[in-house]
Parts: C-alpha cells; structure tokens; sequence
C-alpha cells in the first residue's frame, strides 16, 4: 500500500494534467465507465462541523474509493485548514487498499478544475473580469485554473475578512500568468458587479452577494455550499439564472443549499436544474445560447472526480501501474 503525502500531491498536480483527466472523468461518467454512490453526510457535534464521505467506482479501470472530508469552519482561527481530505484507493481485484493519499490540495485542484471546464463551456468567450468571493484555498485554486481558459484582465477580489485580502493578492501575484490588475473589492456585491465570471468559495451558511448585483452575461461559479442547509447564493440568483449545471445531478438534490433551499420554499422546480458538465461536454444539453443569458455551476463535490484524479496520481507516482 502506497502511502502519498500532500507534498507529493503538490509536486505532481497542475491544471495541465488536471484539466484532460477532470474532461475524461465527466466523459467516461456519461458512458457508465465511473460512477457515484450515495453520499454520507454526518454533522459533528452541532451543525457547523461535518463528516462527508464520497465513493467511485470505476468498470473501465481496476479500482474503487472512498474520499472522506471533515470540514470544520472555525479551524482557519486555529491556523488548520477548514477542508481536511484523504482518499482510499482499493483494488477491483482483490478489494485491497492500493493507496491512501492526503487529498486537501487534491481536493482544491480538483474542485477547481472542474469550475474550469464549467467556466469554458457556459462564460461569454470574451469574459474576461473574474471576481473571487472568499480567499482560502479553493478561492486560490479557483484562480490558478480559470486563468487557464479565458486571458483574465482584472480579477476583483472580496473576503468578510479584510486582512486576508492582502495576503491572498500578494500570493495571487506570484502565480498569475499575465499581467492582469488585481483589486480589492470593497464589498461583495462590487466584487460581482464588476465581474463576468464570479467564483464564491466561502464557508458561508448565507447568501455572500444580491442577486441584484449580477450583471445579464454573468457566468457564477458556487463551490462553497455544499449542506441542505447553507446558502452562499441568494435565492433571487439562482431566479434569475437561465441554466443551472452541477457536478452530479443526485448529489445537487441531497446537499446544495443554494439550490435546495429555494426548491423546499416552492420558488424552483426540479427542471430549474440542467443536468451535468459530462452532459453539457458531450452534448447531451446545450451551452450558453446567447451573450445575456446567466449561468451557475452549483459545486457540491464529486466522488467519480476525485477518484479519477487520484488515479492519476497514483499513476504519476507509482511507475509499475502505468
Ligand atoms: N464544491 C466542492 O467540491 C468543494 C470542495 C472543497 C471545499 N469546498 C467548500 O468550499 C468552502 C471554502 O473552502 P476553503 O478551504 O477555501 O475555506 P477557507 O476557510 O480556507 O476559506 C474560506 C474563506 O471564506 C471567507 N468568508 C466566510 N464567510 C464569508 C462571507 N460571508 N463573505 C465573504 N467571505 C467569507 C473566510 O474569511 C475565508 O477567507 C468550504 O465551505 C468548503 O467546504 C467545496
């Protein structure tokens, strides 16, 4: 059994091996060649903390797995990460562990390089103002890959945290890959007025911005929701979003606040959801139709997305399985 620290993770992993093996996921997900189970969901003393476990399995390649995150919001205070991850990889064969691999920057690159295939099919192809709500890993890492698919001009960026800005432009400037001018936003709903693409990725259990705020053409990504019972995105954004994709419809229905929420209110109908990135990729539901129409991604993780990247990494590192 190959254990696989997060260093090792970090050496491997950029957005050009995420990005095809993130694309093939979805694709071999539509084909049956991947898919999910239902997921746990544990709340930790109160419901603030929380146990997720997601699972994969594969009928095109020999292996199953598990992810299992515990997401505790207040450790940021404590100076832990509040998304602790770790993915057990086990054999089709013999049902044995194959690996167990520290899975936080796993996690990041690959909720990050799914936004990015999200973002290239539904933004506008001349978007290029990104805003980031929050500024923690995810926000990081939502940076790294949406750079990638449109030549970013200004990224806006806003956290409730004022002094975690800064630090976050500082380390945004070092891996920008042009020139693009960074600025902090004064508020969220300037963050997003500013933006054609905005990437929430806050621990927030309520709405960050107005949904009056969204300019027509928007194209938003919400990574940080993922319970029934947190909003990141306002009931009056998700009215006005023409398409609505997610990852996997299943989990949308058991843990998107942002979409759940305004569902169990009777504002939205099950309809109001699209279907999925594999879907869209492959052509099965249609793109962004018009320069005005307003798309959401709603993120609530995917157990076929990360086993398929930690397969990936398992195969980078462990040279007799390639
Ligand atoms: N969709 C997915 O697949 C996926 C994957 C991993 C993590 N997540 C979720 O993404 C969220 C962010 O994760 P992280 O690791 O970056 O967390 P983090 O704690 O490192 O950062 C969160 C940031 O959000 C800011 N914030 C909180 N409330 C805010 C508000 N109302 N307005 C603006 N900023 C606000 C905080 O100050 C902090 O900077 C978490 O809820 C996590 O569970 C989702």
């Amino acid at each position: 059994m190959q254990q696989i620290t997060e260093e090792q993770v970090q050496n491997i992993l950029d957005m050009e091996l995420v990005l095809p093996v993130i694309k093939e996921a979805y694709e071999d997900c539509v084909e049956g060649k991947i898919y999910a189970g239902n997921r746990i969901f544990m709340p930790i003393r109160g419901e603030k903390n929380v146990g997720q476990w997601l699972v994969a399995n594969c009928t095109n390649k020999p292996y199953f797995g598990s992810k299992f995150s515990s997401v505790f919001p207040g450790n940021s205070k404590k100076g832990l990460p509040s998304t602790i991850s770790k993915i057990s990889l086990y054999s089709t064969e013999t049902g044995e562990l194959q690996a167990l691999i520290d899975a936080n920057y796993l996690t990041a690159n690959k909720t990050s390089g799914s936004a990015a295939i999200a973002t290239d099919l539904m933004a506008r192809k001349d978007a290029n103002k990104l805003g980031i709500i929050g500024s923690g890993l995810q926000a990081f890492s939502q940076v790294l890959a949406i750079q990638e698919i449109r030549p970013i001009e200004e990224l806006h960026v806003y956290d409730i945290n004022p002094g975690r800005i800064e630090s976050f432009i500082e380390r945004i400037e070092k891996i920008k890959n042009r020139p693009y001018k960074i600025i902090a936003a004064k508020t969220a709903d300037e963050c997003v007025s500013s933006s054609d693409i905005i990437c929430t990725c806050t621990t927030s259990h309520t709405p960050v911005f107005k949904g009056s705020s969204v300019k027509p053409g928007t194209h938003i990504n919400a990574i940080g929701s993922f319970t029934s019972f947190m909003q990141e995105i306002d009931t009056e954004t998700v009215l006005k979003s023409d398409k609505v994709i997610t990852e996997h419809v299943e989990g949308l229905w058991e843990a998107a606040g942002d979409i759940l929420i305004p569902f169990e209110q009777g504002k939205i109908t099950k309809d109001k959801v699209s279907g999925t990135v594999g879907e869209v990729l492959t052509g099965k539901i249609t793109k962004r139709e018009n320069e005005q129409e307003i798309t959401l991604y709603e993120s609530v993780g995917s157990g076929v997305l990360d086993i398929a990247l930690s397969i990936a990494v398992y195969h980078e590192l462990v040279e007799d399985v390639k």
